[in-house]
């Protein structure tokens, strides 16, 4: 039996490139009996974003994340879902971590590194607006992976270098005081697509091209219609490439049911009547998932309670990996 970790962090409204990118498939991987899984909201990791954290709305963005994954179908039972600041031991372990992790090693993360170039390109000071927690965001990320006994950890490809740093940081430890941490790999699924936003660019929060995955059917409706498209005359045929209505038809029906599609676009039907063809699509998709979702938020008991127990259990499980590191470290 494996452990299938990943994290997921409270940064913004869920769009519908995040349920089809990282939610559903996790969630997807969890029904596979032969493994164990912990899926947690990374509060911590998105302290470090000064704009958010000003915002102030981390713990309301974090209920909305467990309220998308219980009403999108999340099995609670055979799922630990937690919370990273409820689990005092992550930041602990972290601390520890950092003494095994050269700053080089950080210097060279994605995150920090792209941010200095932008800084040095426009001539200001190369650690303008770098706080620490983003500079050690990989060691805390390491942290919320060895801590739980991880094998596997599904996540975009952007993710795989902090993968790789965990595996140092656990592979320098376990060299120097024997094999207290397991080296976890990455899972990687290159069939996800990358889902193109309302404008034909990646559908991204910092690019503000987003459909908003729960809102109500009228703004649904509304965000579709608004897609941006080429003016075609009826009757002409929509050519599928490029298109985005196209790929967000492809990433919600099963491969028959594009056969109609297909045939739609070819006959020329105007984009205006397929914009109204994906808006069914897409709502008949979500529609008991919305209702599902609301009604957690607007009684959070449930969530409250699923928090409250998963944080007891993963405690006491990461308090033993601590003990552990604590004790190889300072005794040995
Ligand atoms: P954003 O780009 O809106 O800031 P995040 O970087 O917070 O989104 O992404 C959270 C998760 O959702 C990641 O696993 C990411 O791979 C996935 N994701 C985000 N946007 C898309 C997209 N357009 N298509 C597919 N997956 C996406
Ligand atoms: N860094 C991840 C992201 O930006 C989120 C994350 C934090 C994570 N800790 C993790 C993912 C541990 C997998 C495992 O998407």
């Amino acid at each position: 039996m494996k452990t299938v970790l990943t994290g997921i962090k409270p940064t913004g409204e869920l769009h519908l490139g995040n349920y089809l990118g990282a939610i559903k498939p996790a969630i997807d991987l969890s029904h596979d009996k032969n493994n164990k899984y912990a899926y947690f909201v990374a509060d911590i990791h998105a302290l470090n974003n000064d704009a958010i954290r000003k915002e102030g709305a981390i713990n309301e963005l974090t209920k909305k994340i467990a309220a998308a994954f219980f009403a999108l179908g999340l099995d609670t039972e055979r799922c630990l879902f937690y919370k990273q600041s409820d689990i005092p031991q992550i930041t602990e372990m972290s601390m520890y971590l950092m003494n095994e992790t050269s700053k080089g090693l950080l210097n060279r993360a994605h995150a920090y590194k792209a941010k200095v170039q932008d800084n040095v390109a426009n001539h200001f000071d190369p650690d303008k607006g770098v706080n620490m927690g983003l500079f050690n965001y990989p060691v805390l990320m390491a942290a919320d992976i060895l801590i739980m006994d991880t094998d596997i950890v599904p996540v975009g490809k952007d993710q795989l270098q902090h993968i790789e740093i965990t595996r140092d940081i656990a592979q320098s430890i376990n060299s120097q005081y024997g094999e207290i941490f397991k080296l976890p790999v990455a899972s990687i699924d290159e069939t996800t697509m990358v889902l193109p936003g309302n404008d034909g660019r990646k559908m991204s929060k910092s690019y503000g091209n987003t459909i908003p995955l729960f809102s109500t059917e009228k703004q649904l409706y509304k965000n579709i219609m608004k897609i941006k498209t080429d003016s075609i005359a009826l009757g002409e045929p929509i050519p599928t490439e490029g298109s985005v209505v196209y790929t967000l038809f492809k990433a919600f029906l099963a491969e028959h049911d594009m056969v109609e599609v297909k045939k739609q676009f070819a006959a020329g039907v105007g984009y205006g009547n397929l914009k109204k063809l994906l808006y069914e699509v897409i709502n008949n998709d979500l529609n008991d998932k919305r209702l599902k979702y609301f009604e957690l938020l607007e009684d959070p008991t449930y969530i409250d309670s699923i928090l409250e127990k998963n944080k007891e259990i993963v405690r006491n499980q990461a308090q033993s990996k601590l003990d552990l590191l604590k004790d190889k470290m300072l005794n040995h």
